[in-house]
């Protein structure tokens, strides 16, 4: 690899690391990711290279961009496969994506959550110091607010969070590396967390691949537009919110993957623990989607109203005022962008990476 800042992506090949390779490819960062492929495919790492490729073609990328992507297969629990490779690349920060994601299933696994999320986390720092790394960004999430008690969420918001062991694994996790910063000052984390990434690259080549029925909104949606799915489920229609149902801050995912471009940035050179909220300060409703896609797609979407999902809140955005003052980030792109990036990813790929 060249003379580049190299940073090292795990579960770089999943959804937001795979869009947030292509933002630090473009940007002149040497990429090595390390993913085990367990909720990922490979297939994802090869359209980033032809995504980059192009962009390369058009100016808008290093000539080398391509060649500094590598990809190691394996799990950051293999401290010895780890280990090789800080031995075998000079790794100047870590994105930390890779941890198991799913809510419901976290409640219903949760050894398996602590264990994949937590010693991952802490395999993967003791890694790093030893190799004199001590840069990370870590994948935070919303989800630490909780309940919240009143809106826009800034980052000084009462930390709360949710019922299941994913929600506490990334509480835990953002203590777990403020600690670390306490104990030797070199250190240098920042905490971003995100409110709900949706969209996809506007190539429609990469997106969200969620295994069997999807849990969220969105990859959902997607799949009743493509006829996957019969109908949007909408989880309550009795929120004390303008029209009744639950209302999230939406972001693009490319834009969340210029944020990480934005936080490296920052953090070159300096020591801290930083928390930001990625955002876009703008709550859209669960029918604000509906809508939203059915313009995107250019049909109308058939929904039913259903109870209440447990551990749901009524609403939740973001303030994201100190991405802007402290990155220089903020959001571009809007929902209506947002619906048309996820189906041209959903209509061009309907079995997402399965041939
Ligand atoms: C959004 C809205 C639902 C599905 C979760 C995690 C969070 C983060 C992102 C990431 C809510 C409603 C949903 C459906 C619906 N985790 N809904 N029908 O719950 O805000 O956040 O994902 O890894 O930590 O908690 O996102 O997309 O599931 O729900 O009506 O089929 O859509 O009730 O109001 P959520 P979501």
């Amino acid at each position: 690899m060249s003379e580049k800042k190299n940073i090292l992506v795990t579960g770089g090949a999943g959804f937001i690391g795979s869009h947030t390779c292509i933002e630090l490819l473009e940007a002149g960062y040497g990429v090595v990711v390390v993913d085990d492929l367990s909720n990922s495919s490979e297939v994802a790492l090869d359209r980033v290279r032809s995504i980059v490729a192009d962009s390369v073609a058009a100016g808008k990328a290093p000539a080398d961009a391509v060649d500094d992507l590598k990809f190691y297969e394996l799990n950051i629990l293999d401290r010895d496969a780890l280990s090789a490779v800080f031995d075998e690349n000079k790794i100047d920060a870590v994105i930390h994506f890779a941890g198991y994601k799913a809510v419901g299933e976290s409640v219903e696994k949760p050894l398996e959550y602590y264990h994949n999320n937590l010693t991952g986390t802490f395999v993967l720092c003791d890694v790093m110091r030893e190799h004199g790394c001590k840069s990370i960004v870590f994948s935070s999430s919303a989800t630490v607010y909780g309940e919240p008690e009143s809106v826009p969420l800034s980052e000084s918001a009462e930390k709360k969070p949710a019922t299941n062991p994913y929600g506490w694994t990334k509480w835990m996790i953002e203590q777990i590396l403020t600690d670390l910063h306490t104990s030797d000052p070199e250190w240098d984390v920042v905490l971003l967390r995100y409110f709900n990434p949706i969209g996809a690259h506007e190539s429609g080549l990469i997106g969200e691949d969620p295994k069997g029925i999807p849990n969220n909104l969105v990859p959902y949606v997607a799949q009743v537009a493509v006829g996957k799915l019969a109908a949007v489920r909408v989880f309550g229609d009795d929120y004390p919110t303008p029209d009744g149902t639950g209302v999230r801050d939406y972001i693009h995912v490319v834009d969340l993957a210029r944020g990480h471009v934005a936080a490296l940035k920052w953090m070159a050179g300096k020591t801290g623990v930083e928390v930001v909220n990625l955002g876009t300060g703008k709550g859209s409703s669960v029918l604000d989607v509906v809508h939203a896609f059915e313009r995107a797609c250019g049909k109308e979407l058939p929904y039913e109203i259903q109870p209440r999902r447990a551990g749901d809140i009524a609403t939740n955005y973001a303030d994201p005022a100190k991405a802007k003052s402290l990155l220089g980030w903020e959001a571009e792109y809007d929902l209506d962008r947002m619906c048309e990036d996820s189906w041209r990813w959903q209509s061009n790929n309907p079995n997402g990476y399965a041939e």
